[in-house]
């Protein structure tokens, strides 16, 4: 089923197969992730009523989990390390490159579709940091070059 316009019974679902769950609401959105690449604006109402919860209520978790998206993600997904290892071997200065060279700002892709970046909060290679991920590849000692090299590898 994935494809990233889900009809709002698509949605409806895949929310009533986690509904039995203690905690069903982490479950529903990675399941609504999972299923289209990102949770849409139109599932958080749908939730919101399955659970009892307000609009708000899910709004806040889902952004307290930055592995949520509101829009699906380009071809290529880079994940810095925003975690404290991270930032104090650069990691910042390495983001704030990344960005700028792709014109974005957190959370953000390309006018092409072709990159995403994301922030990610530690990915247990706090000894080799600054961390990042390109498409799922772990890269330690992560710099501007490198990254770009990933991504023109995997382009
Ligand atoms: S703090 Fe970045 S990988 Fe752990």
């Amino acid at each position: 089923m994935r494809h990233s316009n889900p009809t709002p019974d698509e949605v409806r679902a895949l929310i009533d197969a986690e509904l039995h769950r203690e905690g069903p609401l982490l479950p529903i959105l990675h399941a609504i992730q999972h299923a289209f690449d990102h949770v849409p604006e139109m599932a958080l109402p749908l939730i919101a009523e399955a659970l009892n919860l307000t609009r708000a209520e899910v709004h806040g978790v889902m952004s307290f989990y930055h592995d949520f998206r509101k829009a699906p993600a380009g071809r290529h997904v880079v994940k810095i390390c925003r975690a404290e290892a991270c930032q104090s071997m650069g990691a910042n200065a390495l983001s704030q490159a990344v960005l700028d060279k792709l014109g974005l700002d957190w959370g953000g892709t390309t006018p092409d579709g072709s990159v995403t970046v994301e922030p990610v909060y530690c990915l247990g290679l706090c000894a080799c940091a600054p961390a990042a991920m390109v498409d799922g590849k772990l890269i330690g000692r992560a710099d501007a070059a490198r990254l770009a090299a990933e991504l023109e590898g995997a382009a």
